[in-house]
């Protein structure tokens, strides 16, 4: 049986990743930022909630079959965007798309992926979606709508959690870069583990394939992506640049790393298809609240707010970013103390 196999469940997983991944590698992939406390509530949160059982009805015939972003998916979730794959796996990003395909579910590209996205187009069967960033370089952002439009991607999702890059501390501690960077202390992990070597030799490709032809980019540098989030994510950001970007695209849009109801409102002012609600996995902004405790207001919200969209000719234009958030009607409200959502049932 392969090592595989005997995975039966994500803890499995992660100490397979643990065993066969240099360390440098192994905790970009698993760790948060600062203290980590986010990551931990990510996951701790979904302790509070129990499923309530109706018993004595059909299950011979279960279908999980859902529409996002207009494409029918076979589940209820899908992969998520996820940089650097080929650090991790030397088939990276095409293995991930192949898998997603196979069991009739989104695919999601990252900017940051070791895989161009026409290759992506080529072997992804299945609806496929590029994470797109807003960087200084409008060109670029430009160039990628195109590429994406060109390659027929389905959907696009835009991720605005990560202007600033999360101060990773494993990753400062270890000196993850982009290429590997040898120092001699990771030289002592990457010596441990042959296996990663000989395919590091057949496949040594990491560069960031879709942005290397920019001059602007880290092509041979060893960059942390600390230092690349901060060089080139643009940190005068706002709604009105998401309008203009759903407009470039004109095709189903999701935002990706919203929490808040308020931000939920301002997606579907700009014309935005769909939230993900998110904190990036608890890699970016610490002491942001877990997603989880974060749906029932934004899904009760959203409904509510897209409903009259479609009836108010206004939805479309650029958000007006002048507008205070605090005078927003809708300000958000804090997520009560974990002691007091203990046992909640989940009503999504
Ligand atoms: C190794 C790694 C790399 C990631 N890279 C990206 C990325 O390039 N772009 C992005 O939007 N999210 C990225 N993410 C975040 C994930 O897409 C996702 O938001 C996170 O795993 C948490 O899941 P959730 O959003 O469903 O809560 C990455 C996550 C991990 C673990």
């Amino acid at each position: 049986m392969s090592t595989l196999k005997r995975c039966h469940n994500i803890s499995d997983l992660r100490r397979l990743a643990r065993r066969r991944l240099p360390s440098p590698f192994f905790h970009y992939l698993d760790g948060g930022s600062d203290d980590e406390r986010s990551l931990a509530r990510n996951t701790a949160a979904f302790d509070d909630y129990e499923l309530m059982p109706n018993y004595l009805v059909d299950i011979s015939k279960i279908d999980l079959k859902t529409t996002v972003l207009g494409r029918t998916i076979e589940m209820p979730f899908f992969c998520s965007p996820t940089g650097m794959s080929r650090l991790f796996h030397h088939e990276a990003e095409p293995a991930v798309a192949r898998a997603a395909a196979k069991f009739g579910t989104y695919y999601s590209l990252s900017t940051l992926a070791t895989t161009r996205l026409e290759r992506i187009s080529e072997v992804c069967t299945g609806p496929k979606m590029f994470q797109i960033y807003i960087l200084k370089d409008r060109e670029l952002t430009r160039e990628f709508v195109q590429r994406c439009k060109d390659a027929r991607f389905d959907a696009l999702c835009l991720t605005v959690d990560s202007v600033i890059a999360g101060n990773r501390e494993r990753d400062k501690r270890t000196g993850m870069t982009m290429k590997p960077r040898f120092t001699l202390r990771s030289l002592a992990s990457f010596a441990a583990h042959p296996g990663w070597w000989l395919q590091l030799i057949r496949h040594h490709d990491f560069r960031l394939a879709n942005l290397t032809h920019r001059d602007t980019v880290m092509s041979d540098a060893h960059t942390s992506v600390i230092e690349y989030v901060n060089s080139q994510y643009d940190r005068t950001l706002n709604w009105n640049d998401v309008a203009w970007l759903v407009e470039q695209w004109g095709g189903p849009f999701a935002i990706k790393g919203l929490q808040s109801v308020q931000d939920a409102q301002r997606a579907v002012d700009v014309g935005a298809s769909a939230i993900m609600i998110s904190n990036h996995g608890g890699r970016q902004l610490e002491t942001s609240p877990a997603p989880v405790d974060c749906v029932a207001t934004v899904r009760h919200r959203w409904s509510w707010a897209s409903r009259y969209r479609s009836r108010d000719r206004r939805a479309r234009r650029p958000y007006d970013c002048r507008s205070s958030p605090a005078s927003h009607p809708d300000s958000d409200r804090r997520r009560a103390p974990a002691s007091r959502n203990r046992g909640r049932r989940a009503r999504f």
